[in-house]
């Protein structure tokens, strides 16, 4: 049993929220030696050099490695100085609005464990963009690419979402590598029409301006319950509009499950499609980037997401029910692939992969 597994037998005792809100406590207060005790701090491990990842962020920052922490988990960017001290090769701080908000009531988050799933219905609470945009200058990044994603409140309406949206890339774009437009999540009524492509282009035209004085890579996040024949214009929107890329996919609907968004296991399968559709519709197009997400939970689901040629990666609901030694034991099964191939970087590797027959 490592130190993890004792830790998660204390806090499945606790409801899901508080427990999640306990650990971030702690999260923030101790990072580094709560990251050394569980054996994860990157202080600790042998150097494993050549698993980085170029992608499009500013300042040519690198992924150390081709896994990052998706948003959801870190919302109010208070424990960066954690999650960039283990094996994350990047941590997506957010959804962040511009005012602070509470979110759906409680309960509003709950496990599937036999599924090694979660069923979410936060609705973007959070403490807003002033607050957020603090802790990020106060946090240690350990050298790690940080991305935030943006989000409207709920009191906006459709018609004045684009002024939210400016307000939050105005606020991040200098402070974070990537930003990411977020219409994706089912938990705020509304907000995944604006998944349609007119309102994505009057959303794009309208952060142009801003765009051209600060250029922050700018990603958007889709939800995998879109039709897989309207990605297709999705990818084209972001070509036209000179996106960094896709995050894909956030939570899907389920009702009958529940009310709200599942992540995990659950999703894997419906994540791969779509993601596999944007992959298709992205060609070999050098200047789109598509960073996988959703229902990542073993060594295999990267190897299938790499095979069909994706190559960054994010998880959330994996990471909380196999914690840091989830990130050590990717990364030396990484390691060990590079060495069955023999090459030394990981980008030789996704070619030598894709070439394997074995
Ligand atoms: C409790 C919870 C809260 C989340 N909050 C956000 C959020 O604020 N913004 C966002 O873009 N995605 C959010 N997500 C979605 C995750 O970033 C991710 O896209 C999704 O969970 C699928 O990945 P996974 O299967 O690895 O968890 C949340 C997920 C969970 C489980």
């Amino acid at each position: 049993m490592n130190v993890y597994d004792i830790f998660k037998k204390v806090a499945f005792q606790l409801d899901p929220e508080t427990a999640h809100n306990q650990s971030m406590y702690l999260l923030s207060r101790f990072p580094e030696s709560l990251a050394t005790f569980m054996g994860a701090h990157e202080k600790l491990l042998e150097d494993s050099e050549g698993l980085d990842l170029s992608l499009p962020m500013k300042d040519g920052n690198i992924w150390s490695f081709p896994v990052g922490l998706a948003a959801g988990l870190d919302k109010n960017a208070e424990a960066i100085s954690f999650f960039s001290s283990i094996p994350f090769g990047a941590v997506e701080v957010g959804t962040v609005t511009p005012k602070p908000q509470e979110g759906n009531p409680r309960p509003r988050m709950f496990r599937l464990k036999e599924e090694e799933s979660l069923l979410n219905r936060m609705g973007f609470n959070n403490e807003g963009m002033e607050k957020v945009y603090k802790n990020l200058q106060k946090s240690d990044r350990h050298g790690k690419v940080i991305g935030v994603n943006l989000g409207k409140n709920k009191v906006t309406s459709q018609e004045q979402a684009v002024e939210d949206y400016r307000l939050l890339y105005e606020k991040f774009a200098p402070i974070g590598q990537y930003l990411v437009i977020n219409v994706s999540s089912p938990n705020t009524p509304g907000l995944r029409d604006l998944q349609n492509i007119e309102s994505l282009r009057v959303l794009f035209e309208g952060l142009k301006d801003l765009r051209e004085k600060v250029n922050t890579p700018l990603y958007l996040k889709i939800a995998p319950d879109l039709s897989l024949e309207d990605i297709p214009a999705i990818v084209e929107l972001a070509r036209e509009q000179s996106l960094a890329g896709i995050i894909a996919t956030n939570t899907t609907i389920r009702e009958d499950i529940g009310k709200g968004g599942i992540s995990g296991r659950l999703l894997r399968e419906k994540g791969r499609m779509v993601r596999e559709k944007v992959l298709e519709a992205m060609g070999d197009d050098p200047h789109l980037e598509l960073i996988g997400v959703g229902g990542i939970s073993d060594f295999s689901d990267l190897l299938q997401f790499w095979k069909a040629g994706g190559r960054a990666t994010q998880i959330y609901t994996a990471f909380i029910y196999q914690g840091p030694p989830l990130l050590l034991n990717w990364r030396l099964e990484l390691v060990k692939e590079m060495k069955r191939l023999s090459v030394s970087k990981f980008t030789d590797y996704l070619d030598a992969l894709r070439e394997d027959r074995s």
